[in-house]
């Protein structure tokens, strides 16, 4: 099977490759050799983030594979404790210092959630001011790529209207919104309203060029997804595994897609493409709108914030 080496045109001229390797829950001492060997079997783009703690190893992995620097595609994410605009450009700067790289190609805004230290019961507290408006934080990212040391911001788990609210007032627009895209997850809606795909809608398409990624494209931890039977009938017909038809759904949507794995041998078959006909990516969309929104990843009630997504449902109204 040919491996992925599609990649999409980012708005201020990069590409980014549509399939990255996850690093979510990768252990420190699993994620360095996981990196080598993912960057061997073909991968040019590695998902990164502060909270993950693990990045000190991902950048041991990536020295150990020898590759080039400006031949990576590298993202992190800037942690909800540091939404203060003072304190972005630090955060940035741990997150270069531990990956031992000298810029970002991506940095995204986490969670549209600022964090001000600790209740006394260990809770986090929440920055009402910078969660309703995340602007201030936006704008002191804005200041990094006229640094040089990011060259495209986007965000992450935003919903359609959050994503509007900012562009209002961005100096510069989000080139990605990275967002939970799965079976169970599938978020027709949105990926309709943001994916630069032919049955996008053109206004948004035109006006915006903001890249989607899908995250835990196979149900997060445990792969959980692999098991559904139109998944499993679509694999069979194509001597495929169920992680290659998820992710190759994915980027078929015109999503890029980010399958975290530290098992050498499923980092490279989850990088080899299944190429869906037309009639089996529908099949794939009419089997995940029987799920709604089933999400994996969901930390407004542990959080306090219980409008994280409030604003999702229908969005097509309200454009
Ligand atoms: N922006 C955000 O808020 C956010 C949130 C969640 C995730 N993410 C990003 O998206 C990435 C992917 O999401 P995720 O880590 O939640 O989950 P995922 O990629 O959907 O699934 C990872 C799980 O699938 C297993 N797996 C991978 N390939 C497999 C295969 N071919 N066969 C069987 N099992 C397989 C992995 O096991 P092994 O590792 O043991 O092989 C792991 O348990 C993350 O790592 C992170 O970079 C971002």
């Amino acid at each position: 099977m040919p491996t992925f080496t599609r990649s999409y045109q980012l708005a201020k001229g990069l590409k980014i490759p549509a399939v990255g390797l996850g690093t979510w829950k990768s252990k420190p001492g699993e994620v360095r050799n996981a990196v080598r060997v993912a960057i061997e079997a073909g991968y040019r783009h590695i998902d990164c983030a502060w909270a993950y703690r693990n990045e000190h190893e991902v950048g041991q992995g990536i020295k150990d594979s020898g590759i080039k620097r400006d031949d990576l595609f590298i993202t992190s994410k800037l942690w909800n404790s540091f939404h203060k605009p003072e304190k972005v450009q630090s955060a940035l700067e741990e997150t270069l210092g531990n990956l031992d790289v000298g810029y970002l190609d991506l940095y995204l805004m986490h969670w549209p959630v600022a964090f001000d230290g600790q209740t006394s019961d260990g809770k986090n507290r929440i920055d009402w001011d910078l969660t309703n408006d995340v602007t201030p934080t936006w704008a002191a990212m804005e200041k990094l790529v006229d640094g040089g040391m990011v060259k495209n911001i986007g965000i992450s788990n935003f919903t359609v209207l959050k994503t509007k609210k900012l562009l209002e007032k961005a100096k510069i627009k989000p080139a990605v919104n990275q967002i939970e895209l799965n079976l169970h997850c599938a978020q027709l809606e949105l990926v309709r309203h943001m994916v630069l795909t032919a049955t996008a809608p053109p206004q948004w398409m035109q006006a915006h060029n903001i890249v989607v990624e899908a995250y835990s494209p196979l149900g997060s931890t445990g792969a959980p997804q692999l098991d559904d039977p139109v998944v499993k009938e679509i694999a069979s017909a194509h001597g495929a595994t169920p992680a290659q038809v998820l992710i190759s759904w994915q980027t078929a949507r015109g999503v890029v897609c980010l399958p975290k794995s530290v098992t050498p041998e499923r980092i490279k078959s989850n990088f080899e493409e299944v190429e869906l006909t037309t009639d089996e990516v529908t099949r794939l969309e009419q089997r995940a709108a029987e799920f709604g929104t089933r999400r994996t990843v969901d930390p407004s009630k542990d959080w306090g914030v219980p409008d994280l997504w409030k604003d999702e449902d229908g969005i097509a109204a309200k454009l």
